[in-house]
Formats: structure tokens, sequence, C-alpha cells
């Protein structure tokens, strides 16, 4: 079976160079496949902090270090493969039915959560193992 972490990967936004300070773009449908329904972000995280530690059933994301930088360690219940986010030109785009979890976060780290869906308890895996069976089945 093919894994889900192929379709994870790094997106190079587009920047718009001005002395005044670069503009980056997302723009659904361009840099992204889905609508952004919801945005999130992040900030405060000790270093030492672990954070994530889920997968979704059907959100896509775009996940962006707009300052900072931490790791995005993401599974699909086959292989696992690692992504540094460090520079707010770039973005990690992840499929559903992956696990993730977000860790070496740089003092001062703020990110940023562009997502697929509104908030929604029940398209969370919190459980690992039940991940695992799911995600092993082609659920
Ligand atoms: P959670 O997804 O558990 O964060 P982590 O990235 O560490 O896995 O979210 C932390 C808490 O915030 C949890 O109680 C759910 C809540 N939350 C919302 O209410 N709305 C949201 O959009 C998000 C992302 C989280």
């Amino acid at each position: 079976m093919v894994g889900r972490v192929e379709p994870c990967r790094i997106v190079e936004l587009p920047e718009i160079v001005d002395p005044r300070g670069s503009l980056c773009v997302v723009e659904s449908g361009k840099e992204i496949d889905f609508d952004v329904k919801r945005a999130y972000y992040m900030f405060g995280m000790p270093p030492e902090t672990r954070r994530g530690g889920h997968g979704h059933r059907r959100l896509r994301q775009l996940i962006i270090a707009v300052h900072g930088s931490f790791k995005v360690d993401v599974d699909d219940g086959f292989s696992r493969r690692t992504f540094v986010l460090d520079h707010p030109r770039r973005g990690l785009y992840m499929t559903p039915m992956v696990w993730r979890d977000m860790v070496d976060f740089a003092p001062g780290t703020v990110g940023l959560w562009l997502v697929s869906e509104t908030y929604d308890e029940s398209d969370y895996y919190r459980d690992y193992d039940e991940f695992l069976r799911d995600a092993r089945s082609g659920a």
C-alpha cells in the first residue's frame, strides 16, 4: 500500500520582495488545494515542548513557522518523515490520515495553521493505536 506521508510536502510560498519588507501569499487553488475554513496560531512554546500528537480524518493543512522554527514528525502508519520549518516563506502541506508531532521549538517561535475544516473533535485521532489500525486498514 502507498503510504500517505508522500503527499506531505514543503511548499515554497510566492514572496513579493520589497525593501520595506517581504509579503508572502497563500491562495486556495494555487499553493494549497483546499479552501481555508480556519486559521489558528501558537506561540509561547517552551523549547522542550512536544505538541500535536494527533491525526485527522478529513482535515488538510498548511503549517508555517511565521517566526522561529520547529520540526514536524509525520507518520502515515507505514513510514515516517521529519520536516523542518524555519522560514516564513516555506509551508508544510499535509494530507489527512497522517499522525504528526511537533518538537524543537526555537525561543519566540510563532506557528500558523491554515486548515480545511472548522474545529470538530470527531475529526481527530487522539489515540495512536486507533490511528494506526485505521491507517493500516486504508480507512
Ligand atoms: P490541540 O489540538 O490538542 O493542540 P496540540 O497541537 O498540542 O495537539 O488543541 C489544544 C486545545 O485547544 C484542545 O483543548 C482543543 C482546543 N482547540 C480549539 O478549541 N479550537 C481549535 O481550533 C484548536 C486547534 C484547538
